[in-house]
């Protein structure tokens, strides 16, 4: 039998066709999580799969999936292997992120349907719920992957009422959730595809990145209070000046990564001034912080010392200081049986590939204590990502799903 391809015109005017939801004209997309741009790109993405008679399912974190049984088909023995990614985006992201997954995993479902190539399991292409973040993140493969609990939802980092408002417009409930876990005997595995976002690729000239680990994330916010008072007429030793403090622990924060976690990374990604004013102190500024280290041992400690001195500044510049946990995701390896999977079947295409570590979080994370999973990157032009100049060429993202396919068959056992 000749080896299964998948159509590259099909998936590029599926992947044009996504691109328009949220366009910001230049490239990018604005498509957070639930919000009407986002719902009506899974509205289209519902009609994709059920145009070409396969079945659609949603649940109850709002994950849309196309699915295809196995003639095996029997509850609860026959196994599931996931494929998908997210077509959330960050504010004014790029169009590649995400999108390319869900548009290739729905492909390799189409190839294999119209083949008809049985399977001894089934196959399903996922788009997980909040990816990004802008609500709480990993936020519909963590509630697959049973890591959800009802205080993650008080406290979303995008804060409650972006999160109600969001669960409103897709009449998602909390409750609903918190009741989407799988068990681990129902999962074969979990395969993405996505952009590098980074130049690794690119610089070593190769086709295909095949992931090891996934970073570990913590996130925080941390509220530093002064008091409000005059600005042209309070002496600067007397201030209290909350701006003074966040400012400072900002580019401390900087030092301390640079000088002792050369691995890691810290982002302060936003300050909310208060009252913010010019001619007023600043009487309050939260700081929206957040790391990444690739081991436990690199997360634990660049904690301890953020927050320390943290709260260093807070003493410093005579303020107070809240600190509110917002969650972390561990570093995470991805499963041998999956790389191995991605190598062998870029072997076969005659694609180059090399092990890349993701310093991006992926929804592979929420999964990996299930069942085996893996990602494969392909090269992003310039390493540009979350921002409308990411980009990739057609025939990387071609490669790569192509890959994807291969390694979804070898995965999946081959045929009933
Ligand atoms: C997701 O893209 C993340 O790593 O923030
Ligand atoms: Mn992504
Ligand atoms: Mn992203």
């Amino acid at each position: 039998m000749t080896k299964l391809s998948i159509n590259s015109e099909r998936m590029r005017a599926d992947f044009d066709a996504l691109a328009q939801f949220g366009s910001t004209g230049d490239g990018g997309v604005q498509r957070p999580s639930l919000s009407e741009t986002h719902l009506a790109a899974r509205r289209w993405l519902r009609e994709q799969i059920e145009k070409v008679g396969m079945e659609f399912r949603i649940d109850g974190a709002g994950n849309h999936s196309a699915f295809l049984k196995s003639p095996n088909y029997q509850l609860p023995i026959t196994k599931t292997l996931l494929v998908g990614s997210h077509t959330d985006s960050v504010p004014y992201g790029g169009r590649f992120d995400g999108a390319l997954g869900v548009v290739a995993a729905l492909e390799v479902l189409r190839v294999l349907k119209e083949n008809n190539i049985e399977l001894s399991m089934n196959l399903e292409a996922m788009d997980f719920t909040d990816e990004e973040g802008t609500l709480v993140g990993l936020l519909g493969s963590s509630a697959v992957g049973g890591h959800l609990r009802a205080e993650h939802l008080q406290k979303p980092r995008g804060g409650r009422d972006a999160f109600e408002a969001g669960l409103a417009r897709a009449g998602l409930t909390e409750q609903g959730m918190l009741s989407v876990e799988r068990p681990a005997r129902s999962l074969a595995g979990y395969l993405e595809l996505h952009i590098e976002q980074g130049n690794r690729l690119i610089n070593a000239q190769k086709n295909i990145g095949i992931v090891t680990a996934i970073v570990g994330i913590m996130a925080y916010r941390l509220k530093f209070i002064g008091r409000a008072d005059h600005a042209g007429t309070t002496s600067m030793q007397d201030r209290r000046d909350a701006g003074q403090g966040a400012s400072a622990f900002t580019l401390a924060a900087r030092e301390i990564v640079l000088k002792d976690f050369p691995r890691c990374v810290a982002n302060v990604g936003k300050m909310e001034f208060a009252p913010g004013g010019f001619n007023i102190v600043p009487a309050s500024v939260v700081v929206s912080l957040e790391f990444r280290a690739p081991s436990d041992d690199e997360i634990v400690q660049l904690d301890h010392a953020l927050i320390e001195r943290a709260k260093l500044e807070a003493e410093r510049f005579n303020l107070g200081l809240e600190i509110e946990f917002l969650g972390k995701h561990s570093p995470t390896p991805m499963s041998q049986v999956a790389q191995k999977a991605f190598a062998d079947a870029c072997d076969e295409l005659g694609l180059s590939h090399m092990p890349l570590v993701s310093g991006a979080g992926h929804d592979a994370q929420s999964l990996a204590h299930l069942c085996p999973v893996g990602m494969i990157f392909v090269p992003s032009v310039n390493g540009a990502s979350h921002s409308p100049r990411e980009f990739t060429e057609w025939c990387d993202c071609v490669n790569g799903a192509n890959v994807l396919l291969q390694a979804a068959l070898r995965m999946a056992g081959g045929a009933a």
